[in-house]
Order: C-alpha cells, then sequence, then structure tokens
C-alpha cells in the first residue's frame, strides 16, 4: 500500500508566532478529528522548522519538511541551506523543484537531479514536483515535458533510491490562480508519471511511489482529487495557511 500524504506547503508566509499558532491548531484538529492514516506534513520557512519541530513532538501523524535544500553538504554559499541542517532541525522531508523554484531562481532539471541525490545521502525524503506552464498544457506537449522533467532529475537514481522519492504533479496554471485541473487530468497525468516509472524500473517499483496532486486543491474538491486511483494525496499552498482548511483537506481521506 502506498502512503497518503498531505503536505502542507506555506511558501513566504508567517512570522514565528503566526507559524506557531497555526501548527499548534493543525496539531489539535489532527489529533481530535483525523480518522485516517494519512501522514499530515508541515512544511514552514526554514527559520521556523525548529520551533514548529518542537510543537509536533511525539505525535505520530505530523512529520516536518523543508521547502528546498542546497546540493552540497557544507561551505562558502551564503544565504544556504543544507539537507543535513534540515535533518538536524527535525525535518524528515523537503520540496525540491517546486515552479517557484524554477521560475524565480532558476533551478533546472540538472541541478534537480544533484539535489535530489543529496537529500536521499542524507536521509531526508525528496518531494520532487514536476508540472507544465499553461501554454505547454494548450499546445498538448504536457506529457512531454512531465516526462523529460521526471526523467532527467530522478532516473539517475537507482531502484533502492527511487523507492523513497515522493513525486508531486502541480500544474503550475492551477498554483495560487484558484483554477483547479480537473480529477480527471490529475489522475491521467498521475497514471502517465506511474507508467513511466514502471517502464524505467518495474510496475511493482512504480506502484510502491505516493504521487501526489498540487494546485488550487481545497476543502470543497480535495475528496474528488484524492479518490482518483493514482492520486495519494496533497500538496497544498494556500489552503495549508488556514488550519481548519487544511484539516478538512486531511479528512478528505477520512
Ligand atoms: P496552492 O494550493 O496555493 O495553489 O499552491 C500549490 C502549491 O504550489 C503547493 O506547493
Amino acid at each position: 500500500m502506498r502512503k497518503q500524504i498531505v503536505a502542507g506547503n506555506w511558501k513566504m508566509n508567517c512570522t514565528l508566532p503566526e507559524g506557531k499558532k497555526l501548527a499548534s491548531e493543525v496539531i489539535h484538529m489532527v489529533e481530535d478529528e483525523v480518522n485516517n492514516n494519512a501522514e499530515v506534513v508541515l512544511i514552514p520557512p526554514f527559520i521556523h522548522l525548529t520551533g514548529i519541530f518542537n510543537l509536533i513532538g511525539s505525535s505520530s501523524k505530523i512529520s516536518l519538511g523543508a521547502q528546498n535544500c542546497h546540493q552540497s553538504q557544507s561551505g562558502a554559499y551564503t544565504g544556504e541551506v543544507s539537507a543535513a541542517m534540515l535533518v538536524s532541525c527535525g525535518a524528515t522531508y523537503v520540496i525540491l523543484g517546486h515552479s517557484e523554484r524554477r521560475e524565480f531562481f532558476g533551478e533546472t532539471d540538472e541541478l534537480l537531479a544533484e539535489k535530489v541525490s543529496f537529500a536521499l545521502e542524507n536521509n531526508l525524503t525528496p518531494i520532487f514536483c514536476c508540472g507544465e506552464r499553461l501554454e505547454v498544457r494548450e499546445a498538448g506537449d504536457h506529457e512531454s515535458l512531465v516526462d523529460t522533467q521526471v526523467e532527467k532529475a530522478l532516473f539517475g537514481l537507482s531502484e533502492d533510491q527511487i523507492r523513497k522519492v515522493v513525486i508531486a504533479y502541480e500544474p503550475v496554471w492551477a498554483i495560487g490562480t484558484g483554477k483547479t485541473a480537473s480529477a480527471e487530468q490529475a489522475q491521467e497525468m498521475h497514471a502517465f508519471i506511474r507508467e513511466q516509472l514502471s517502464a524505467k524500473y518495474s510496475r511493482e517499483v512504480a506502484d510502491s511511489i505516493s504521487i501526489l496532486y498540487g494546485g488550487s486543491v481545497k476543502p470543497e474538491n480535495a475528496k474528488e482529487i484524492f479518490s482518483q486511483p493514482d492520486v495519494d494525496g496533497g500538496l497544498i499552498g494556500g489552503a495549508s495557511l488556514k488550519s481548519r482548511d487544511f484539516t478538512n483537506i486531511i479528512k478528505a481521506f477520512d
């Protein structure tokens, strides 16, 4: 059985007090109300990691993630954060290749391949993001674009390594726009990615990898999207900043 995951990517939002309040609310609501086995991942900005980790405590349902990491172990890279540092703050996940990192910080598939293998070496689970921009979808090239992103960043990994990766399909045109991909569009791309994994590795490996959908997931549409056979959860942006909405999205698995 694949792991079901609902991850909240806070992006560059929340001061530390705001983040602690949000995390505390989510932790309590999840403990009191959620009746499923989905893993919940809180992904705050770097500097809140320790503070949020202390709030999570020993909760077995909630994990901590970071939004990025550098591709080197340490060194003269002012302003950067290493995978080992994230682990030392309690993170077990790291988002890599988010479309905002690709667009605003020039991250390429080649760089992401380095980051993914570095994260794995440090025992961090990468949440590798892929997804097409609107013009690519309109031209009908979305599958070939995602094919290239996945192949270039992930297919240098061994079978043991790829099993430890989580993939998030986030169509860029659905991020923060309120325009969600339809459940059919999500399922179609998730099935495509799983076929790609099966062809490169094996059916068994492909069936073991969690593929999350991201892009305007809300309490109102989560159930329909999560009920698709190849959708194993969500990577949530805006709605993860509201404890009630985020918890209701997690409850879509109940
Ligand atoms: P929204 O849920 O705000 O569309 O953001 C999705 C996202 O980018 C999560 O990483």
